[in-house]
């Protein structure tokens, strides 16, 4: 079996798998190259040929044991017919859903058809793939994705949501229950078109106030992971509830998924997994960006303190833009033993 798939399997391994979140990305020369002659950042997604090729190229330079699809957490707003855009240095801008019209708008009609150059990218990347390297697909969790379509935008405060969430408790769950839909559709076709473990991606599930966190966090995710395995009963999940902190460990019990990505904030050594469930994390992308010997070290330091328990070393959220190359290319080398 292949080493990321033991270890979502539940092993220990002596060397951990790595594989990093955003590996494929603008800190590549060869990516940037190709992202200039696409259009648009979603056309670039659902273009497999350029996809699948920026999936391969970090796993070509690298050899990490993980490839990601090349793909976006926004494809699924995009593909229910909420406008969807990019704009240069200013991340995505969609058109907020705000009211019951607004969700009521959603349709799933067309999205398998809209989402279809991803199943084709899928079955390319696991055409060029090395043998040992484990293809992840992945979509955005609800909560996560639903930020993105109330707010219209990242990096806010989601002030619409908690707005939302409290005053508008049916509404919200009316565009939870579409999310939780539509995802557990787009995680399946990804899994009959080859992908060999999914990940679910809470990136700001830190934001959910504490009292509502299971109705927007762990009931979603774990309805979308009982569909998939309705399915697919052994693909491996990966849930990353980022910031979660201490609803971690109840994450993991109620999700059901087989591995939690652990963000750098939290101790990745103490996070009370239930047992098989394995831990991905957590090294700071800053670190990355940094590099030196603090970078060798904390990687060494991560390595030995999971030592014994189902572990895959990553960082503990994205690679960030402007990561010199060279320093990816020496974690990499020290978790695999070559530096
Ligand atoms: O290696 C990989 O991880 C590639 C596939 C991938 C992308 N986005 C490509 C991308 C994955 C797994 C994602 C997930 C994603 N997208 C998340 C969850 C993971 C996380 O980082 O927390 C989120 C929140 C998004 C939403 C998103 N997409 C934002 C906020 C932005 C703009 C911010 C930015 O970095 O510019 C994107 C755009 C995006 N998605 C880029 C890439 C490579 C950069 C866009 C470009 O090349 O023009």
């Amino acid at each position: 079996m292949k080493p990321l798939l033991q270890v979502l399997a539940g092993h220990a391994l002596p060397r951990p798998p790595v594989w990093l979140m955003r590996q494929a990305g603008r800190y590549l020369p060869e990516y940037r190259e190709l992202r200039a002659k696409a259009p648009n950042f979603i056309e670039f997604c659902l273009n497999p040929e350029a996809a699948a090729e920026v999936t391969l190229q970090p796993v070509r330079r690298f050899g990490m044991d993980g490839a990601i699809l090349f793909a976006d957490i926004l494809l699924i707003p995009h593909a229910l017919g909420q406008p969807v855009a990019f704009e240069a240095g200013e991340g995505p801008r969609l058109e907020p859903i705000r009211d019951a019209a607004g969700v009521a708008k959603l349709s799933d009609a067309r999205a398998a058809e809209t989402l279809a150059p991803v199943m084709e990218t899928v079955k390319r990347v696991r055409a060029g793939l090395p043998a040992e390297t484990t293809l992840i697909g992945f979509a955005g969790a609800p909560w996560t994705v639903a930020t993105y379509m109330i707010e219209g935008r990242g990096k806010t405060d989601y002030e619409n949501c908690r707005r939302m969430m409290w005053s508008e408790p049916k509404l919200f769950a009316a565009l939870i229950d579409k999310l939780v839909d539509a995802t557990a559709a787009y995680l399946i076709a990804q899994a009959d078109a080859g992908a060999e473990a999914l990940k679910i991606f809470d990136s700001w599930a830190g934001a959910v106030p504490a009292t509502l966190f299971d109705m927007a966090v762990t009931e979603p995710t774990a309805r979308i992971v009982r569909a998939v395995r309705a399915r697919h009963p052994s693909i491996p999940i990966i849930g990353l509830p980022r910031g979660a902190g201490s609803h971690v460990a109840h994450y993991a019990a109620e999700t059901g998924v087989n591995a939690v990505a652990i963000d750098h904030m939290t101790d990745i050594a103490a996070v009370p997994l239930p047992k098989g469930v394995a831990a991905q994390g957590n090294l700071d992308p800053m670190l990355l960006m940094t590099g030196g010997a603090a970078m060798d070290e904390e990687a060494r330091r991560i390595i030995a303190a999971m030592a014994g328990r189902p572990f895959i070393f990553n960082l503990g959220h994205g690679v960030l833009q402007h990561t010199p190359v060279e320093h990816v290319g020496r974690l990499i080398d020290v978790v695999k033993g070559r530096a």
